[in-house]
């Protein structure tokens, strides 16, 4: 039997993974109005931004001003890789936190200067750190399934890493197809082992839309039980070290096609394109996913 849950939770990533991969610059009061339209459509859980060095993701280097100036609605958090972000953030106002390590070695080294086991040695305290003190921690697993430089990933080497994270208390899992290379069988039977692995984690599937699987991809991670998934108004996004890695599956799409399964979010779907709308021209290319495309060809008098 199809089996779905009756409720799943969008974490919003378009103003982090979204904006962090955008060529032209975005202003950090259209970011804010940006926020500002996703949380009136209904957006519980976002990436307000991150706290990374502006010398390698100069899109993110308004993260203080981001965290301090938008509204406080639901969870918010900032990314960060390191004990400087973690101040950086935390000083502005942040208090839900999200680390990031690939299972790729490689990816992992371009993406932050260090191997993967250097970047778990360093953040260790941190994390302890922040659970002593109450803080919701997500960890973000890149490369889960596939590395642009090392190819396919072991999945014993994915759930190896999340268990380390899981033995420092975090919160949260997102684990993430960095390139949008997986199929729905490999999401189903990786998510399908978290689920049995980690019953006490929340777990979150983040797929990039590369290949234009990553609809399927969620549909088969609600089969393996997973009711969290990370999704980017507009499908924008991808990571700048990640070669190949475009857009994440776009929310409004994703919402789409839960609400027609009849699995409830808190977000509505129109209101999520025109939080699209109000950022579609700050950006270097036109949005075309299937809802906002819809969207925009209504006639004004539907509209
Ligand atoms: P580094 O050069 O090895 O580190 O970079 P460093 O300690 O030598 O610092 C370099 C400079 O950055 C120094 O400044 C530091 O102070 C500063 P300088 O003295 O040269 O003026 N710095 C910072 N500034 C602000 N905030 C900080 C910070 N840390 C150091 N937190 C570092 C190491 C980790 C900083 C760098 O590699 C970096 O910033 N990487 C970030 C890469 C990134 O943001 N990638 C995208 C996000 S991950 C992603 O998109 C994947 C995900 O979506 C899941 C998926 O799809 O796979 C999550
Ligand atoms: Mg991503």
């Amino acid at each position: 039997m199809f089996s779905l849950p009756n409720n799943a939770t969008i974490i919003e990533v378009g103003p982090r993974d979204g904006l962090q991969n955008e060529a032209a610059p975005v202003s950090t009061e259209t970011k804010l109005a940006f926020i500002g339209a996703l949380q009136g459509a209904g957006v519980s859980e976002m990436e307000l931004t991150s706290f990374v060095s502006p010398k390698w993701v100069p899109q993110m280097a308004d993260a203080k001003e981001i965290v301090a100036r938008a509204e406080k609605v639901g969870r918010q958090f900032v990314l960060t890789p390191n004990a400087r972000g973690i101040e950086a953030a935390t000083e502005a106002g942040a208090d839900a936190y999200a680390v990031f390590v690939g299972v790729s070695n490689t990816f992992n080294q371009k993406n932050i200067n260090k191997s993967t086991q250097e970047s778990m040695d360093a953040l260790e305290p941190l994390i302890k750190d922040l659970k002593v003190e109450g803080k919701f921690v997500r960890a973000c697993i890149s490369t889960a399934f596939y590395c642009p430089f090392e190819g396919a990933i072991d999945p014993k080497e994915t759930i190896e890493l999340c268990r380390q994270f899981v033995e420092l208390g975090v919160d949260e899992l997102s684990v993430a197809d960095t390139i949008g290379m997986a199929n729905p069988k490999e999401s189903y039977e990786l998510f399908a082992e978290l689920k049995k692995e980690f019953p006490d984690t929340l777990i979150s599937a983040h797929f990039h839309d590369t290949r234009k699987m990553a609809l399927a991809n969620i549909s088969a991670a609600l089969q393996a039980g997973v009711d969290r998934f990370d999704s980017s108004a507009g499908g924008l996004g991808g990571c700048p070290f990640a070669p190949g890695a475009t857009g994440n599956v776009a929310t409004e799409d994703v919402v789409n096609m839960l609400h027609r399964m009849g699995v409830e979010t808190s977000i509505d779907v129109d209101a999520l394109c025109e939080a699209v709308a109000e950022i579609e021209s700050h950006l270097s290319g036109p949005v075309q996913t299937g809802m906002y495309t819809l969207y925009k060809n209504r006639k004004p008098a539907e509209a």
